[in-house]
């Protein structure tokens, strides 16, 4: 099964109970559940591209799941590793008797990663990584400063969080914010002051570059900074690709200044941008790395992975860890990763996520041609693309409708823009119908306003 397959409607009456049901028992702020009744869609399974609800309807994932199952969901080499690995050991003692797993993951990860990145600390999720990397810069720099950018996202825990660059995330919670984070604008022209005037530009020049690096210049003047937390790509910010370039020239800055460069791969890592990181488009090698999400093949893993002078500024346990957890390095999720590492590496996926991406690009490209009124931008690089709409209310009116026709997708940025980040094996035939139904449902849409 490859296309989706409607079996009643959309969500269906398992989903509107479950629905009913959740909100008795789970705090009323974690799952929307739209008044209408017409969000969420409850998963029961899913397999490769395809997510099948409670109800029996099957649809195509645009999303990944947040980017985590770039080797589709329930992939065969992740599912046979698990359930190998769960008749032998299940939890281990992380940083005190740890598994033989955690060992080979680890060299593993410094294999992968770029340059001299080679020592981990693990985690569960991509805040932890976070975390872990935000503490070793100040290990190591002696400086607790941070800067990080304006709609930039990396978790909401505490320290994540204050690097963060979303306010409606952080003022619920005001009075209680770590206050070491400085953000600086990213290179989106819609936000930046000094080149608004370019804002409509679907093309950045190197000017335009330069302009927005000098507020990083400028905040890396103060004393109390001792790293830059950037994301090669934005993801929640509404997939936002720099200029060529950008990389580098941060790169220089921060070698410039003495500060450290923190790269939250978290969403662009393993292949998703076309190259196993999207800091290796540059060569660009940072001083720490931050990766999660697709590592796992689904099962909840992360790392932080340093350079040898800064895993050295720890200093070595003395038999308590600084920086660790109860469930670090747990063996499950080590055997899952080394499955899904092994599966994007066999299949080349970062060079199918370019050719694929390519071709997606392309479509969407002839779809804003056709709805040059209601696309404003076609954006993003390899598999992590997306559509800037004219308005946030048809984006978001968007996500209900194409979940009816079988879609699932998901809003980033302000809102106004639809992130397309699929397993990284998607097939052609999926993104045709994908875009097939995105063509139907904008006619409509448009036809219905006019
Ligand atoms: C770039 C980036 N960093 C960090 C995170 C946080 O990861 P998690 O939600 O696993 O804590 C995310 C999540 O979307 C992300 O996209």
């Amino acid at each position: 099964m490859r296309l989706p397959v409607k079996r009643t409607e959309i969500p269906g009456p398992a989903s509107r109970a479950l629905a009913d049901t959740l909100r008795k028992y789970e705090n009323p702020n974690i799952t929307y559940i739209s008044p209408e009744g017409d969000f969420p869609v409850f998963w029961e399974s899913a397999s490769g591209c395809m997510v099948i609800d409670a109800d029996g309807n099957s649809f195509l994932d645009l999303t990944a799941a947040f980017g985590v199952a770039a080797v589709g969901h329930t992939n065969p080499r992740v599912v046979a590793a698990i359930a190998a690995q769960s008749q032998k050991l299940i939890h281990g003692m992380g940083d005190v008797h740890p598994s033989s797993l955690k060992v080979k993951l680890a060299q593993r990860i410094a294999e992968m990663t770029p340059g001299d990145l080679g020592f981990t600390i693990f985690g569960l999720n991509g805040g932890d990584a976070v975390e872990a990397a935000i503490k070793s810069a100040r290990l190591y720099t002696g400086k607790p400063g941070i800067v990080s950018f304006r709609t930039g996202y990396h978790g909401l825990t505490f320290g994540a969080l204050a690097a963060t660059g979303r306010s409606d995330f952080k003022e619920p919670f005001s009075g209680q914010m770590p206050p070491f984070a400085v953000h600086v604008p990213y290179a989106e022209p819609r936000f930046c002051s000094l080149c608004a005037e370019e804002s409509d530009s679907p093309r950045r020049n190197a000017s335009c570059m330069v302009a927005c690096l000098q507020f990083v210049e400028e905040a890396l003047k103060r004393s109390d900074i001792g790293a830059v937390l950037f994301e090669p790509i934005q993801g929640r910010g509404g997939i936002v690709v720099p200029p060529d370039g950008w990389l580098t020239r941060l790169r220089q800055l921060c070698d410039a200044y003495g500060v450290l460069l923190i790269a939250d791969e978290i969403f662009t890592g393993w292949g998703r941008t076309g190259d196993w990181f999207a800091c290796n488009r540059e060569n660009i090698v940072p001083d720490i790395m931050c990766i999660g999400k697709a590592m796992g093949g689904g099962f909840p893993i992360s790392a932080c992975v340093m350079r040898p002078a800064i895993a050295d500024a720890w200093g070595v346990s003395t038999g308590e860890a600084l920086h660790t957890s109860t469930f670090l390095g747990s063996p499950l999720g080590c055997a899952a990763a080394l499955a899904a590492i092994a599966e994007m590496e066999d299949n080349d996926l970062p060079t199918r996520a370019r050719i694929t991406g390519d071709y997606f690009k392309a479509k969407l490209l002839e779809l804003q041609a056709r709805h040059p009124e209601a696309i404003i931008e076609v954006r993003g690089r390899g598999l992590m693309l997306g559509l800037r709409f004219a308005s946030r209310t048809l984006a978001l009116s968007l996500v209900t409708d194409l979940l009816k026709r079988g879609l699932i997708v998901l809003p980033a940025g302000p809102g106004d823009i639809l992130e397309f980040t699929p397993p990284l094996i998607i097939e052609t035939a999926q993104i045709d119908f994908a875009v097939q139904q995105m063509d139907s449902a904008l006619s409509a849409t448009c036809s219905s306003q006019a």
